[in-house]
């Protein structure tokens, strides 16, 4: 069996939760494209961690996590990872496993994304993790991949494979897998809000060439949105909150990036990019994440469509002057963050969740209301 998870926003949709939970029975957890740019967040009991390269399924001891050939692999970012899950009592030996065609970030290429950002007429507003250049080289085909770096460097050889064949074998032997896709949907660099998007395929597309897995041998494809919307760096967000109720929602919702600790600009949920999202990914199921961040909301408007309009604008200037058409739903205004069934949420936030399923066509069949493991509802 193997399961896509995709973002159907610009990222920090609650992915590392999403993934965490569901490694609990999985065999191979993947990851697929991006690189050091991407921060899951897991909290497990009283310790945070923050991942940028290694599969969030490494903090289950049964899984055995992959870096595919999609991604772009900054070797200090790893080995200071490597130091950080030691620190934490994480044993990854023989559970880690790195694509020998992967493509490596080298210095250069993180010092000239920094000096594009600050000399660019048009920013981008970058993590700075060298990821455009190291895409732009592996296209132009003058790229180092692990295999060519492994001749000379020999911190990571202990981890080093096939993963492609790997994985094959894995899905002959019934294996469970899980590919978890980073950033978002609305950050893929053909399907995203270009030229405001990483230089990966972050949809579902991606998790076959980023992997080796043929197309047929997927699943299931899951996508996963947060309650609200947010973005990190530059580009339109139709949705975008007015400063102080923006500044309200991020407090709540802890919106800083975990990767660079930038301000998340937050928004309200957008059901033209969610619906979006749903088609160019193939999504079966949703996730809605951070439900419980709107508790205190009187009111909770909802996107069901941009003015004059009829698909997602390719033009970033028409998306950029797009005009959303709200609905206004009345909030709960009552906390539900120990709710643990569907029927046990307050009317209010079934209606809400239940209005967004029909706007998208999508059924959604989890919850999350807090970080914890537990604090995930399950739907029908
Ligand atoms: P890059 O991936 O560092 O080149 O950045 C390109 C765009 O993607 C910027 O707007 C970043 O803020 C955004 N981005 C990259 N990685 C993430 C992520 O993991 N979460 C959210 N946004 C991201």
């Amino acid at each position: 069996m193997v399961k896509v998870i995709i973002g159907c926003q610009w990222g920090d949709e609650g992915k590392g939760k999403v993934v965490d939970l569901m490694s609990q029975d999985a065999d191979v957890v993947v990851r697929v494209q991006g690189g050091a740019n991407a921060g899951h967040t897991i909290v497990a009991g009283d310790q945070k961690f923050v991942l940028h390269l290694i599969p969030s399924g490494i903090l289950n001891p049964k899984t055995v996590c992959v870096i595919g050939n999609g991604v772009v692999i900054d070797p200090d970012a790893l080995s200071e990872e490597l130091e950080l899950l030691k620190k934490l009592g994480v044993d990854v030996t023989g559970r880690l496993l790195i694509s020998n065609r992967a493509h490596i970030v080298t210095v250069e290429h993180k010092q000239q994304d920094q000096k594009n950002e600050q000399s660019a007429s048009r920013k981008i507003g970058t993590t700075g993790r060298g990821i455009g250049p190291a895409y732009r080289d592996k296209v132009s085909r003058v790229g180092v991949r692990v295999v060519d770096f492994m001749k000379k460097d020999h911190r990571f050889d202990a981890f080093i494979a096939d993963t492609g064949a790997y994985l094959n074998q894995a899905i002959r032997d019934k294996k469970k897998i899980i590919m978890e896709g980073a950033q978002g949907a609305l950050l893929d660099v053909d399907h995203g809000t270009y030229p405001y998007v990483t230089s990966s395929n972050t949809t579902a597309g991606g998790a076959s060439t980023g992997s080796g897995i043929g197309p047929t041998k997927i699943d299931h494809v899951i996508g996963i949105a947060k309650a609200y919307t947010t973005r990190v760096g530059e580009g339109p967000l139709p949705t975008e909150l007015p400063e102080a109720e923006g500044n309200a929602l991020r407090e709540k919702g802890h919106e800083f990036g975990a990767t660079t600790g930038r301000p998340r600009r937050c928004g309200w949920f957008d059901a033209v990019v969610v619906r979006y999202a749903c088609d160019i990914n193939g999504i079966d199921e949703l996730v809605i994440t951070k439900l419980d961040v709107l508790d205190y909301l009187p009111v909770i408007k909802i996107c069901v469509g941009y003015k004059d309009q009829k698909y997602f604008p390719a033009d970033i200037d028409m998306l950029a002057a797009a005009e959303p058409v709200y609905e206004d739903l009345p909030g709960w205004q009552t906390s539900t963050t120990s709710v643990r069934r569907f029927e046990d949420l307050p009317a209010a936030a079934q209606a809400y969740i239940q209005r967004m399923e029909t706007l998208i066509g999508v059924p959604v069949k989890l919850i999350s209301v807090g970080a914890e493991r537990n604090q995930t509802i399950e739907k029908n």
